[in-house]
């Protein structure tokens, strides 16, 4: 019985994920069961951001990627934007401190341009102010749809086509990678979503190919950094196989 649950050989190293992306699904839910308005929800989903960045660098996690705010979250009232936007700017500013004393480097995916002003200047200091890190990165996925990203990519190839710069030839799976907004980060090995919904929601579609994925049916504002161990205990237990044997 207990087999089902033995790991690889003793000599074999662990495998920690290197890259964890995490759809932070449930606030509003979360919020809605204890009466408080929906924002509220948000503001305590925060303090789970903040567990989670401390059990990856515990784990040795070199990326963690959070979807806070997807293209199509835009359709949701003005006042719950406008509340999402000011928490994001307080997240910002408040743990700029944090994320240099834990040297994690902040950086961003997404249709930035969209972000109103003042989000996108404290989102820009935090991620100049933290470049220097080397520990982990931290990447928010802000007004972030991966059609919309991989359009962008699609455009811009284009544009290199038309001014000679690219040839049909040229179009690989590298090629169009390196177009995205993640050129830079390794394809997430862990897919985790909260809320036990069953679905993606515009999320790094290109990149979560090969993802393992683990739902938690609890909100978001409730995982805490055991929810993360498991998590990686649980992908740590998977066979990967990637279309091979
Ligand atoms: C996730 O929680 C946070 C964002 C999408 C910004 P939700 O706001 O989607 O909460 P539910 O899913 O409605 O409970
Ligand atoms: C996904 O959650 C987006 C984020 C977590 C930022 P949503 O709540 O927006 O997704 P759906 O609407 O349930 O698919
Ligand atoms: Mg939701």
């Amino acid at each position: 019985m207990a087999a089902r649950h033995v790991r690889r050989p003793m000599n074999e190293p662990p495998t920690v994920p290197a890259h964890i992306a995490i759809i932070m699904d449930g606030n509003g839910r979360w919020a809605k069961e204890r009466g408080l308005p929906r924002r509220e929800g948000h503001r305590a989903g925060a303090e789970s951001v903040r567990e989670c960045v401390e059990a990856c660098k515990q784990l040795g996690v070199r990326y963690l990627t959070l979807y806070a705010f997807s293209s199509e979250n835009w359709s949701r009232p003005a006042n719950e934007v406008s509340a999402l936007m000011s928490l994001l700017e307080r997240f910002l500013e408040q743990k700029a401190e944090e994320m240099m004393k834990q040297d994690v480097r902040l950086k961003a995916i997404g249709h930035l341009e969209r972000l109103p002003e003042k989000t996108r200047r404290r989102l820009r200091s935090a991620i100049e102010r933290t470049a220097g890190n080397t520990s982990m990165t931290l990447v928010l996925a802000l007004s972030y749809g991966s059609r919309e990203e991989i359009t962008e990519a699609a455009r811009s190839m284009v544009h290199e086509a038309v001014e000679g710069r690219l040839t049909p030839g040229d179009v690989t799976p590298d090629l169009v990678a390196s177009h995205l907004y993640t050129a830079d980060i390794p394809d997430p090995d862990l897919l985790v979503r909260t809320s036990g919904e069953m679905r993606v929601s515009n999320f790094l579609l290109w990149q979560i190919s090969y993802a393992e994925i683990v739902i938690f049916k609890k909100f978001w504002p409730d995982f805490a950094q055991a929810d993360l161990f498991e998590a990686v205990d649980e992908y740590r237990r998977r066979h990967r196989r990637f279309g091979g044997l």
